[in-house]
């Protein structure tokens, strides 16, 4: 399969589904408090999705993946599986939400800080999320995908931060994983160019340390970091447009976008 351009009706349901992933990721935040297990985000989030929002959560089952969302905590960069461990003061967590509605992925995901961690956490937080916005905001038909990961990964190493390279952004439609690659980092004028019509998501992972990973033999699922730094990660699902960029994730907080 080659990326696919959506029609008006397939981009009708993307907004829907995307609206959808972003409301859920809007309704879990108050329940993000020190104490809280990670399962319980789950469930909350489980039951909304599916009883709320008659969606389906398209982690649950997705290559064996045990739990509908994911929850990745402080060295944990991506897939993290919700479990009984309870959430700390300092921790940073990200929430990464995907639902199907009426065929269509709207997936996408956010960091919560529990108290006040510490100020290289939160500015982890911080730059992963400006790294994100940055790749946004190249968003146009005619330019490169490899413009998009140069952009990030220039950003994120000039504040001495390093992205993650085994695990990218994605095609979206009715596939949750579809064509083309995302990636974080790259070469400007290199890799497919964007038409309108297609619906991605860039989800840069920034460590604190070096940018080498690890993957947990024993559940299969979750990636660290490899040196046990902290990591972060912020994730939208986007349109391309005639005039750029329609951003399908957006959530009411986000006015800078
Ligand atoms: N939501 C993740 C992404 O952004 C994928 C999670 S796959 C799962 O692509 F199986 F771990 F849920
Ligand atoms: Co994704
Ligand atoms: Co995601």
């Amino acid at each position: 399969m080659s990326i696919t351009i959506k029609t008006t009706d397939e981009i009708e349901k993307m907004r829907t589904a995307g609206r959808l992933a972003a409301e859920a990721l809007e309704m879990i935040e108050p329940h993000v408090q020190i104490g809280i297990t990670t399962d319980e985000l789950d469930k909350i989030c489980h039951n909304y999705i599916v009883n709320e929002q008659q969606a389906i959560p398209a982690p649950l089952n997705y290559h064996g993946f045990p739990k509908s969302i994911c929850t990745s905590v402080n060295h944990v960069i991506c897939h993290g599986i919700p479990g009984d461990k309870k959430l700390k003061r300092g921790d940073i967590v990200n929430i990464d939400i995907t639902v199907i509605k009426n065929g269509y992925h709207g997936d996408t995901s956010k960091m919560f800080m529990l108290g006040t961690p510490p100020i290289r956490a939160q500015r982890l937080v911080q730059v992963s999320r400006e790294a994100l916005l940055q790749g946004i905001a190249l968003v146009k038909p005619g330019i490169h995908l490899g413009d998009i990961g140069y952009t990030i990964e220039r950003y994120t190493k000039q504040h001495n931060f390093s992205v993650v390279h085994e695990y990218c952004g994605h095609g979206i439609g009715k596939a949750f994983h579809e064509e083309p690659q995302v990636l974080h980092y790259g070469k400007k004028g290199t890799g497919p160019i964007l038409e309108t019509g297609m619906t991605f998501t860039i989800e840069p992972m920034v460590n604190a340390g070096k940018r080498h990973c690890k993957l947990n033999p024993n559940d299969g699922w979750t990636v660290t970091t490899k040196d046990r730094s902290l990591s972060a990660q912020w994730e939208h699902t986007l349109l391309v447009t005639e005039s750029g960029v329609e951003v399908l994730t957006k959530r009411t907080e986000e006015d800078d976008l």
